[in-house]
């Protein structure tokens, strides 16, 4: 029998909270995920920020894009109104003011680089430096959709647990995972139910699947007997 996967916040429990802020990692803690998934940018002075977008404008009161703005200007902005005003004065944290709330706890950490559209030039060093100041080496994943990105955190620290991050059914994922190195993959369903899936996991990959926030769905994987080793959902008390 399969050993049941372990369950990751995306953006922590951004189901029901403002994602990447504190009140959604906080929650994702008390409904008893196994891990949080984050997503992190650059800005212009070079402060590592949790947020998904290149841009402010979606998730903030504020506008412009982070590559362009100093840490100064992003501390200011609210990230929690947008959601609900009942998280007005939510913040963007620094990668490094998570890392330091997770020293309290025991959540196994998806750091997510968003290099995928803005390259960011040093932000796979930065983020390594972080995990090694605050010892996390062994609860932390590193995911990009950006190979390029992934091979240099593999070229910098081949051993922390990098995985690469597959949209869709790429007929050239698996081939160029293995070229990596890659020992995991982040895919959807449907690339799990592929022959894709398949080869991947006969490789000896490790499979884990986002965003599941369906649970029929997720009894669909469940029946298929394809082995996955962590769910990404932003709903965690669902699973
Ligand atoms: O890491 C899985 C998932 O978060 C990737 O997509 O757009 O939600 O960051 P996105
Ligand atoms: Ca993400």
């Amino acid at each position: 029998m399969n050993k049941k996967p372990a369950i990751f916040a995306h953006r922590g429990a951004s189901g029901t909270h403002p994602e990447n802020t504190m009140a959604a990692f906080e929650a994702a803690v008390r409904l008893d995920a196994d891990g949080i998934e984050l997503d992190v940018q650059m800005t212009k002075d070079g402060e590592i920020v949790i947020i998904h977008d290149e841009t402010v404008n979606r998730t903030t009161n504020g506008k412009g894009a982070i590559e362009r703005m100093t840490y100064a200007e992003i501390a200011e902005l609210d990230a929690g109104s947008w959601f609900h005003p009942k998280f007005a004065g939510e913040k963007i944290l620094t990668l490094d003011e998570f890392l330091t709330w997770a020293t309290g706890n025991t959540m196994q950490i998806n750091i997510e680089l968003k290099t995928n559209k803005v390259p960011y030039y040093g932000i796979e060093q930065k983020v390594l430096e972080l995990i090694d100041i605050y010892n996390m080496r062994g609860r932390v994943i590193i995911s990009s959709f950006n190979s390029e990105s992934v091979g240099r955190v593999i070229e910098l620290d081949p051993y922390i647990a990098v995985a690469g991050l597959v949209w869709r059914i790429p007929r050239e994922a698996v081939r160029a995972a293995k070229k990596l190195g890659l020992t995991a993959l982040h895919t959807q369903i449907p690339f799990a139910l592929s022959e894709y899936g398949k080869e991947a996991i006969n490789s000896g990959m490790l499979l884990r699947l986002y965003t599941i926030n369906d649970v029929k769905e997720w009894n669909r994987v469940k029946g298929s007997g394809v082995p996955v080793e962590a769910i990404i959902t932003d709903f965690p008390e669902r699973f």
